[in-house]
This record gives structure tokens, C-alpha cells and sequence, in this order.
């Protein structure tokens, strides 16, 4: 996937919510969301399939530990539509990661490495960006 947005050297701590308000692409096959201390290692792979991999309209969640994914999750919702609008807000603790989706669709994983700490932050795939915010 396209790399749309890379954020690194940033201070997230359990508690901040970063917000992405973004534009799905209108032939969107899949868009990733992915947060940690560097794009080897993730406490969440957030990953929207709308057809990709095998998988239609699922959310697929992982980990990823110096390079290699952890086991996949796969969840009963898929709240996103090609060519729509959407706003994912993502926070996390040292126990689970927590995606809001549209204020109300809530998902959460464990976090696998258990940071408390993130420093990398990026989106990926078919989704144009329109803000994003730490707060
Ligand atoms: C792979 C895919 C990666 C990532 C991973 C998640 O098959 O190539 O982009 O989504 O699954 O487990």
C-alpha cells in the first residue's frame, strides 16, 4: 500500500487520541492505519479491507514485532464506504489499543507490546487525508 502519511519522533501517551479525518477513496480496496515505535514495530495495524488479500469489507487488526505480524484479528464491523467521508480517533494504554470509528463504532485490541509510549504514526493505502490532530 501507498504510504499517504508518516509521522515520526512524536510523544503519544496513553490517553491522547489522534484523530484522522480522512476521504475514502471512491474504488478503495484497502486503507491501514498504523501506529507504534517505528514502522517494524506496531501495537496497531488498523486495516480496513474493502476487497484486498482475500478479504471483503472486513476491518483486519494486527501487531507487528521487529518486523514480523503477530496474528491477525479480524471484526464483526465494516462502517466505511468507498467515496465516503469517515473520522477514526485511535488511543491506547499498555493493555489495549482503543479505534472509534464515526463516534459510533468502537473497536479495541490488545496491545501486544504493551508500550506506553508511541512514536510513529502512519496512514496507508486508498484514503486521502483531510486533518489530523493530537490531542
Ligand atoms: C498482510 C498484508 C499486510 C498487513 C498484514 C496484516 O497480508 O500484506 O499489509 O495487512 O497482512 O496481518
Amino acid at each position: 500500500m501507498e504510504t499517504q502519511m508518516a509521522l515520526s519522533h512524536l510523544s503519544i501517551k496513553p490517553g491522547d487520541c489522534i484523530k484522522v479525518k480522512g476521504k475514502v477513496a471512491p474504488y478503495a480496496k484497502s486503507f491501514a492505519l498504523n501506529l507504534g515505535q517505528d514502522s517494524s514495530n506496531l501495537i496497531l495495524h488498523f486495516n480496513p479491507r474493502f476487497e484486498s488479500h482475500g478479504d471483503v469489507q472486513t476491518i483486519v487488526c494486527n501487531s507487528k514485532m521487529s518486523g514480523e505480524w503477530g496474528s491477525e484479528l479480524r471484526e464483526p464491523i465494516f462502517p466505511f464506504e468507498c467515496g465516503e467521508q469517515t473520522k477514526i480517533c485511535v488511543h491506547f494504554n499498555a493493555e489495549e489499543v482503543t479505534v472509534k470509528i464515526d463516534e459510533g463504532h468502537e473497536i479495541k485490541i490488545p496491545n501486544r507490546l504493551g508500550f506506553e509510549s508511541a512514536e510513529y504514526f502512519a496512514v496507508e493505502g486508498d484514503i486521502s487525508i483531510r486533518s489530523v490532530k493530537f490531542d
